[in-house]
Parts: C-alpha cells; sequence; structure tokens
C-alpha cells in the first residue's frame, strides 16, 4: 500500500486520454487501486481517477457520501465503486449546475453544468459488471470522473469562468447564483 502523488493541473498525464485496462484481474491494476483507494482517503476526496496518479488507465473510483444523497433513488448513498473501463451515456437532456472541486486543482472551486441523470457501466476490482443509474451528485461525481479518463477537467466545461474561484473565498463570500446546487463542492 502506497499513498500516491497526485498530478496537477498543466501535467500532460491529466489532458490524455486513457488507455483501456486489457486485464482487469492483472495484480498490477489490483495494486493500482489499491493504492488509489488509500490516497483518495488520505487526500480527503469523493473521487480518483488513475490519471490523477500518473497512471494514463481507464480506472476511477468514487462514493456518495450520505452528506450528498438525497431522496432521489438514483442519488442516494453510494458505497466506494470502482470502474474499469467504464463507459456514462447522458439519459435525457437536462443539465444542472453544482460547485465542484478537484484534487488536481487543489483549493479551487467551480461551478460546472452537467447531465441532471446518466447511466454508466464499468467493471469493478473483482472484473463484476457495474451498471446504474444516477442523478445529482452521484450523476456529477461519475462525469467529473469519467472527464479525467478522456483528458477534460472540469474548468473545460465550464460556461461562466466568473464562478471559478478559490474555495476559501466562494465560502466567505458566495456569488448568487440562479441555478441549483449552489453547495460547496468536494474535490474529486
Ligand atoms: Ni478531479
Amino acid at each position: 500500500m502506497a499513498i500516491l502523488k497526485i498530478a496537477r493541473m498543466g501535467h500532460p498525464v491529466l489532458r490524455q486520454v486513457a488507455a483501456q485496462v486489457e486485464n482487469p484481474a492483472d495484480p498490477e491494476i489490483l495494486r493500482l487501486i489499491r493504492d488509489m483507494k488509500e490516497t483518495m482517503r488520505d487526500a480527503g476526496g469523493v473521487g480518483l481517477a488513475a490519471p490523477q496518479v500518473f497512471a494514463s488507465l481507464a480506472v476511477m473510483m468514487f462514493y456518495v457520501p450520505p452528506s450528498r444523497s438525497t431522496d432521489d433513488p438514483d442519488d442516494g448513498e453510494i458505497p466506494l465503486t470502482v470502474l474499469i473501463n467504464p463507459e456514462v451515456i447522458p439519459l435525457g437532456d437536462e443539465m444542472v449546475g453544482g460547485w465542484e472541486g478537484c484534487l488536481s486543482i487543489p483549493g479551487l472551486q467551480g461551478h460546472v453544468p452537467r447531465w441532471q441523470k446518466v447511466q454508466y457501466r464499468g467493471l469493478d476490482e473483482k472484473g463484476d459488471v457495474v451498471e446504474r443509474v444516477a442523478s445529482g451528485f452521484h450523476a456529477r461525481v461519475v462525469q467529473h470522473e469519467y472527464d479525467h479518463l478522456i483528458g477534460v477537467m472540469y474548468p473545460q466545461r465550464m460556461e461562466d469562468m466568473s464562478l471559478l474561484g478559490f474555495a476559501e473565498e466562494l465560502r466567505r463570500d458566495p456569488p448568487e447564483i440562479t441555478l441549483s446546487g449552489a453547495e460547496s463542492g468536494e474535490e474529486q
């Protein structure tokens, strides 16, 4: 087990499209997953993707803490979930704005539009298929992590760059936002 260094925005590994994992049972992949879990816990994030630890592979993980779950059946508490070679498909055309942070952009937050509802599919670390429908924060964290696998960081998804700032300042004096999702953004 090891706590890995986290790549910061600007490093080329975060702009690359990650390679598909050919053998999810490879001990090297399982070790990467164990180290990513430890790194995410240590950093206090709710999600982490392999490119953030300098491994350009289609592996991501996330969870939805009780504090971010809602009564929506697709946006309840989700235990730590690993997805290898994931696919994410938007359901419907509704988008919703919400605050996001990223462990690769420490200290900053931005208000990012995301699909309200998505379906996703991938393999977990046991090689079992995980297939779920997600809404709200659950859908947001999945889209954020999946974007890391295609070389996209959350500022690239933003429509209003005036809503990018230091979390400390935004908390002190929150901008008025008419869209929903004005809660503080955990780092992912
Ligand atoms: Ni991130």
